[in-house]
């Protein structure tokens, strides 16, 4: 099958890490966060170039203008990930069709595994669409404003979202637009396609997909980074 374009929101500021840096130009291993991710997402065979969102007056994007043989193009973000993620599809390459399927990938996840994404998008392409994510493993709470657990959800089906998502150029923009108009913040791209009436396909992935988010996480990522290749 033809390689797909992936589009790479990275316009977050990354409150979440602490410090100045936005968290995707934290070291990791000694290099920007996001320069893994785009490594490991530019040697896929499946991945015909990469769409990274930055934020409006971002300086610190190093113009990486090709990885390997694949074109890294660049758009400008928005408020939310899902404005960012509808730039970023704005902004393909004309050659790029209405039909053709994209993956959307986080830029804080730079342990994906090549093998899952090849998984995701030989099953997706099928299915019309679908994710990477795992059936849900712990026991889930429902808190209170008290920081008490008032409920305990069922376990069952409930399933945690990773990226890649891979859905058609033209109907996740439109799901996406959809969203916007009616004033929802879809939290990713799956929700979007939820809302227009499609199912998309839960592909298992490995758990260590993990996004970056925390300080901590920046040591296990290094940890994991060499053990998920
Ligand atoms: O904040 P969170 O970790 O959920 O963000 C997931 C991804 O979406 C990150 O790569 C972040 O840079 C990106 N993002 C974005 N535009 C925003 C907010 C987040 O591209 N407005």
């Amino acid at each position: 099958m033809a390689p797909l374009w992936c589009v790479v929101p990275a316009a977050g500021r990354g409150t979440r890490v602490g410090g100045d840096l936005p968290k995707q130009y934290l070291p990791l291993a000694g290099r920007p966060l996001i320069l893994h991710t785009l490594d490991r997402l530019a040697a896929h065979p499946l991945i015909a170039g990469l769409m990274v969102v930055l934020g409006a007056g971002d300086e610190l994007w190093p113009s990486v203008g090709l990885l390997g043989s694949k074109p890294v193009l660049t758009a400008i973000g928005g408020a939310e990930r899902c404005d960012s993620v509808l730039a970023g599809l704005n902004a393909l390459p004309s050659g790029v069709g209405e039909d053709a399927f994209v993956l959307v990938h986080d830029a804080a996840r730079p342990c994906v595994r090549e093998a899952d994404i090849t998984r995701l998008i030989e099953r997706g392409v099928l299915a019309g669409g679908g994710l990477l994510g795992a059936p849900l493993r712990d026991t889930l709470k429902r808190a209170g404003a008290d920081g008490r657990s008032h409920e305990t959800e069922p376990r069952d089906h409930r399933w945690r979202a990773f990226t890649p998502q891979m859905f058609r150029r033209g109907d996740l923009s439109q799901a996406l637009r959809a969203a916007s108009a009616a004033g929802v913040t879809v939290s990713d791209e799956a929700m979007a396609m939820e809302r227009v009436g499609f199912s998309p396909l839960l592909v298992e992935g490995a758990e260590d997909n993990i996004k970056v988010t925390t300080a901590a996480d920046f040591a296990l990522a290094e940890f994991l980074l060499p053990r998920t290749k």
